[in-house]
This record gives C-alpha cells, sequence and structure tokens, in this order.
C-alpha cells in the first residue's frame, strides 16, 4: 500500500524503516519524519503522517507481540 504520494513509500518500506531505527536505538521514540529520514527522504506536504504514524505504532505493537509470544517446544 503506498503511505506516501510525495515520496512514494509504501507501509512495507515505513515497517523496513521501523525494524532498522528499533534495532539501532530501541528507546528513541519513532516518529514519520525520523522514519522518512531514514529512508532517505525529507520535506514533502505531511499529509501522509497520521497514516505513516498508525502504522508505526501498529509495527512496534506487532513486534511487541510477537516477543512476548511464548516460544514453541521443539518437537521430539
Ligand atoms: S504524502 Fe507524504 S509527505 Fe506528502
Amino acid at each position: 500500500m503506498i503511505v506516501c504520494h510525495c515520496h512514494y513509500l509504501t507501509d512495507r518500506d515505513i515497517a523496513r524503516a521501523v525494524d532498522a531505527l528499533s534495532a539501532e536505538t530501541p528507546q528513541r521514540r519513532i516518529t514519520p519524519s525520523l522514519v522518512y529520514a531514514k529512508l532517505g527522504r525529507s520535506g514533502g506536504c505531511g499529509g501522509c503522517y497520521p497514516l505513516a504514524h498508525r502504522l508505526i505504532a501498529r509495527h512496534l505493537a506487532a513486534r511487541t507481540a510477537e516477543r512476548s509470544a511464548p516460544q514453541a517446544l521443539p518437537a521430539e
């Protein structure tokens, strides 16, 4: 899904940048402008920021849920 029409960024681009930023600086608050800078973009109209913000929050929540899910036991 295209999220940002000014920079032609997709939800997958955003997820990839969020993963990279989370790995680099786990305690840092991840904002759309930080994500776009990570992807080498800046400026633009900002119209996509509300959607980008929701996608960032959703992706971070999914990663948190993955980390806290019980691990499967190895097959015997
Ligand atoms: S649509 Fe993303 S900056 Fe304009």
